[in-house]
């Protein structure tokens, strides 16, 4: 069977989505069900011997311990983050304590569990780390783009941590011979995607009829991955993946903010028109996010030759999958938009609109 930590959050749950759909092998869920989680994005498999889901945290050592002595997982694949750059800049601390002490305490109980494996059982386990490719800083418009031999450059909490915990991963590889895999992969979107991230947000807020908020010059690019994509990239690595070895996960999408926005306004206007105007009315230029990385983009060659994974999905054909997704999943977005999250729109953009055209 598979452990799997973080499973009830965006990626982790589409990932036990994308997993029973080709196979019948048992997965445990830790997952502490912060702000981010949320069962119900995975209740349809929730049965014991089938899918379990354990509410607790990845730095409770002795859960670990347990869950990884009880169901003797062949891997553990772990998603769990605290995963929201803007959050990290209004409050590093759970970053911190999730993604480098949490994950510090994941590789220790692991290293317990698999020294005491032996045989076929020892060498065929398998850790595989999620991570990110903000762990490589910023990109000018003509860098070329991340491999999986740029130097690390992470510039925000968040993705100082997801660093952190990325050279731990390799460091329990090199020291205790740990079979590790670590995946960096860039911006995924799709559906079960907490709106407090760009296209989840826009969606939603554009029904609402509220500004779409857009930071500095909306210039910033990022490389947008179908998140179907990444799980089909994750379950290939979990399979041929060479020990020790990253891989750098990526759609070949580079978009501008302002674009992706205007793509989502304009398959609104198609998919529930408005009464009066256009969704792009709503475009509202705010103050930049400190720090903003200018652009990511993934040279996803490594996994195209070793693995032979390659994306199925354009952007055009997944943003059309999302929009849908978010016009016809009302009680799940009605469930995720709770007074905690009222709360976060506050503090994030309640004071913040500069007026459309800046
Ligand atoms: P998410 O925020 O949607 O979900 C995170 C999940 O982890 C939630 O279910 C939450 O309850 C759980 N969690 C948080 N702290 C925990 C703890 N201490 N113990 C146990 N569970 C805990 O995140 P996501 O977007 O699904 O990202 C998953 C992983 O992929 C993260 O490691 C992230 O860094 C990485 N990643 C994300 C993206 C992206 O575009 N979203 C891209 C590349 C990599
Ligand atoms: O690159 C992978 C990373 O992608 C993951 O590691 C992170 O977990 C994930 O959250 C994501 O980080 P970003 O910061 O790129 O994603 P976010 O959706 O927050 O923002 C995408 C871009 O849109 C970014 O340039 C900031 C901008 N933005 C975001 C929000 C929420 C806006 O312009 N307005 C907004 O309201």
């Amino acid at each position: 069977m598979l452990l799997i930590t973080g499973a009830a959050g965006f990626i982790g749950g589409n990932f036990v989505h994308h997993w029973f759909e080709s196979s019948s092998e048992p997965v445990v869920v830790l997952d502490k069900l912060t702000y981010a989680g949320n069962a119900a994005t995975i209740a349809a498999f929730l049965k014991p011997g089938h899918c379990e889901l354990v509410q607790g945290d990845i730095g409770d050592r002795a859960l670990v311990a347990r869950l990884l002595n009880e169901h003797a997982p062949r891997a553990l694949l772990h998603f769990a983050a605290e995963s929201h750059v803007d959050r990290s800049i209004h409050g590093p601390g759970e970053f911190v304590q999730t993604n480098l002490v949490g994950t510090f305490g994941l590789l220790e109980e692991v290293r317990a569990y698999w020294t005491e494996l032996s045989g076929e059982k020892r060498d065929s386990f398998r850790l595989l780390h999620v991570s990110t490719d903000e762990v490589y800083g910023s990109l000018s418009d003509t860098d070329p783009a991340f491999t999986e031999t740029t130097p690390y450059s992470p510039n925000s909490p968040y993705s100082a941590t997801k660093a952190g915990s990325d050279h731990l991963v390799r460091a329990y590889h090199h020291t205790y011979g740990i079979p590790t895999l670590t995946t960096n992969c860039s911006n995924n979107y799709g559906p079960y995607h907490f709106p407090e991230k760009l296209i989840p947000l826009m969606i939603l807020n554009a029904l609402d009829g509220k500004p779409l908020p857009v930071y500095g010059d909306g210039k910033n690019i990022r490389d947008w991955l179908y998140v179907r994509d990444h799980c089909e990239a994750i379950r290939q690595v979990l399979e041929r993946g060479r020990p020790g070895e990253t891989y750098n996960v990526g759609g070949k999408n580079e978009i501008r903010n302002i674009d992706v926005v205007t793509t989502i306004c304009r398959k609104l206007d198609a998919l529930r028109p408005r009464a009066t105007g256009k969704y792009e009315d709503l475009i509202t230029y705010v103050t930049d996010r400190p720090g903003h990385d200018r652009r990511y983009a993934i040279d996803p060659s490594k996994i195209e030759r070793e693995i032979g994974w390659q994306p199925t999905e354009t952007f055009a054909s997944g943003i059309e999958k999302t929009v849908r997704w978010y016009l016809e999943n009302d009680e799940w977005i009605a469930g995720v938009r709770s007074g905690a999250y009222r709360q976060w729109i506050q503090t994030q953009y309640g004071h913040e609109s500069r007026g459309p055209g800046v």
